[in-house]
Formats: structure tokens, sequence, C-alpha cells
């Protein structure tokens, strides 16, 4: 081997070892959510890497934009849908910012899949009832589709989305499908409609309390704000919901993604390592001091 192979050998091995260098995708397509959310599309520049990658719904990725910084997004196509990856962008700082002004055919750096999963196991043979606010829908998109691409595994599905307004709903042609699939129970919301709104009105929690799905062997499936998911819990626990019926995902000052800068604890838990999925029962002692 000559010193320049050698060199570059020890390159590689540095590279391979390096838990934060990231792999590099090419944005294919970009769908503008609403005005401060849009969906990235992309694929593994390495095609052997872009056959052999693989996650579960309701895991994260750090994406990086080289000489900016890099944040953290759930991924939210399905990983029954292998043919890209998808992730929402809310416009919300730097990171997202220089996201959000990228192009199709932009090259940006991946790390990831980290963190748990949702519990499919547990969901198989149950109703489901998918609770979702604002551009939390993200990770729940990645579960539902998931679990409509294996129909037959689950039971009665209901479906509960809410916004602000009818112009921060996010992916639109997916609720205009789940609304239209008569297997499912799609209710939409917003929190005050415009003039051409014909759908509900209202906060999540309150449709939710009006749709009253039974608990009767049932997963709840909740992720949106804080505020939605405080407000969610309760009427859960109303509806006979236990806190192990109850699902949801958190994001919170994560930086590092694997467990290693201490920015995301909540209670005596790392989001990133021990979740983002938990169980209520896992962290309602502290999640109205702390989310
Ligand atoms: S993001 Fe660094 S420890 Fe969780």
């Amino acid at each position: 081997m000559t010193i320049t192979q050698i060199k570059q050998r020890k390159k590689d091995l540095d590279r391979e070892n390096n838990v934060y260098m990231p792999h590099i995708v090419l944005v294919d397509k970009i769908i503008e959510e609403t005005p401060s959310v849009r969906t990235i599309h992309f694929h593994f520049k390495d095609a052997k890497l872009n056959n052999e990658f693989t996650f579960e719904s309701g895991q994260f990725a750090e994406l990086s934009i080289f000489g900016v910084g890099e944040a953290t997004f759930c991924i939210s196509s399905s990983p029954t849908r292998k043919d890209h990856l998808e992730c929402g962008i809310n416009r919300v700082g730097l990171v997202t910012n220089a996201l959000h002004r990228l192009g199709v055919g932009a090259e940006i750096g991946f790390r990831g899949p980290y963190g748990n999963h949702f519990p499919l196991d547990l969901m198989c043979g149950k109703n489901l009832v998918f609770i979702g606010g604002g551009i939390g829908l993200a990770p729940l998109r990645s579960l539902i589709w998931n679990v409509l691409d294996n129909r037959d595994k689950y039971g009665k599905i209901d479906i509960i989305y809410g916004a602000r307004s009818v112009s921060d709903l996010c992916f639109k042609y997916d609720l205009d499908t789940w609304e239209e699939d008569k297997t499912l129970n799609t209710v939409i919301t917003v929190d005050k409609g415009d003039g051409k709104w014909r759908g509900k009105e209202g906060f999540v929690s309150e449709v939710l309390r009006d749709a009253a799905p039974s608990c009767g062997n049932t997963i709840a499936i909740v992720c949106g704000p804080p505020i939605m998911i405080r407000s969610t819990f309760p009427v859960l626990e109303q509806l006979g919901f236990t806190p192990d019926q109850v699902i949801t995902t958190l994001e919170k000052r994560m930086k590092c993604g694997i467990g290693k800068c201490g920015r995301c604890n909540i209670g005596n838990l790392y989001v990133c390592r021990d979740g983002p999925v938990f169980s209520y029962s896992r962290i309602k002692d502290f999640i109205s001091d702390e989310y």
C-alpha cells in the first residue's frame, strides 16, 4: 500500500468512526404545505446506501446545511414506501430557513435514523385513534401510511387533525385521500375557518370530546404542539383511555440526537435516546411542568 493509499484509508476510517459525519442526500421534490412549512423529498447520493437504508415510523434524523448547521426532523414518509424519504420543515430558525431556500437538486447532510419508534406490535389487532395538530401530523402520517399499507392488521381507525387556520393545514393531499377512504373516520378541524371553510371549527381536544371514540381495545396516538398535547390527554382520560393506551412523540430542544449533549431531557429521560415515542404513562408525571 502506498503512503497516499494509507492516508486515504485513515481518512475513510475516521469518517466511518465519526458518529457526527452525515451522509449526502439529494433533494428530489419540494412541496409547499403552508406559508411556513414545506416537505422535502430526498434520496441518498450513494446508491448502495439508498437500497440498504431502513427506518421505522417515529424515528428522526439530523438534516444539515453545510456552513449553516443541522437540526432534528422526524421522517414523515412511511417505511413501507421505499423510493424516497420525506421530512416536513417548519421555518423557525437558521437551519430551517436555509432548508426553505433550497431548490430541487440541492445536496444536504443526513444522519440517522435515531430514536425509538411507534410500537406497531402493541397496535396490531387494535382500533387506532390518531390525533394530530399542525406540523405534528408529520410523524403521524408516517405511521398512518404504514398502518394503511397493512390495513387488515388493524381495527377501526379514526383520524382527528386540526390546525389554527385553513392555510395552516399540512399534507392536504393526504387529508383528501383519508377523507375519501370509507374504511377511515377522518375529522379535520381548524380553530377558526375562513369564508370558504365547510369543515369543523374548534380545538382538536374539543373535536375529540365530541367524536368520543371508544377506548375499548384501542390505542390513541397523539402528536402536535405542546398546548394541544396538554389539552388532549385529559379528554382521553375522560373518555376512559388509560395512560398505557396513549402514545405520543415529543420533539424537544434536540441537538446531537444521540444522547451526548444533554439538551433534550424531560424529567429523567432524554427525548433523543429514550424516545421520541413515549406512552403517556411514562411521561405523565412531568409533562405539564416541562412540556
Ligand atoms: S439531543 Fe443531545 S442528548 Fe438528546
